[in-house]
């Protein structure tokens, strides 16, 4: 099962093993990270699951992977960055274990 580490905006590290297919919202709340809040559930209809993908992490995962989840980040409460993601639209592969997924300081 792939592993994620999340780190929050205080530096803390937390790994979790995400189901392949999974997305890194659904991730980080079953597992109970928080930074993470995914209020629409994955419907691409708030940007409250923003994160930073871990630069080293960047060229595999890619930009955001629709014109919509482009449009929400324009909404997301904490800065976007070139490396900002919705986390309910990154798909978690076994290609992707080991990813490290940072959280903004805030979601509202
Ligand atoms: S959970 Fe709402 S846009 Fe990702």
């Amino acid at each position: 099962m792939p592993k994620i580490t999340y780190v929050a905006h205080d530096g803390a590290r937390t790994d979790v093993d995400v189901t392949e297919g999974e997305n890194a919202m659904h991730g980080a709340l079953f597992n109970g990270v928080d930074g993470i809040v995914g209020e629409c559930g994955g419907a691409l209809a708030c940007a409250t699951c923003h994160c930073y993908v871990d630069e080293s992490w960047i060229a595999k995962v890619g930009g955001p992977s629709s014109q919509e989840e482009q449009d929400m980040l324009g909404i997301a409460a904490a800065e976007v960055k070139p490396n900002s993601r919705l986390g309910c639209q990154i798909v978690i592969s076994d290609e992707l274990d080991g990813l490290v997924v940072h959280t903004p300081d805030r979601q509202y």
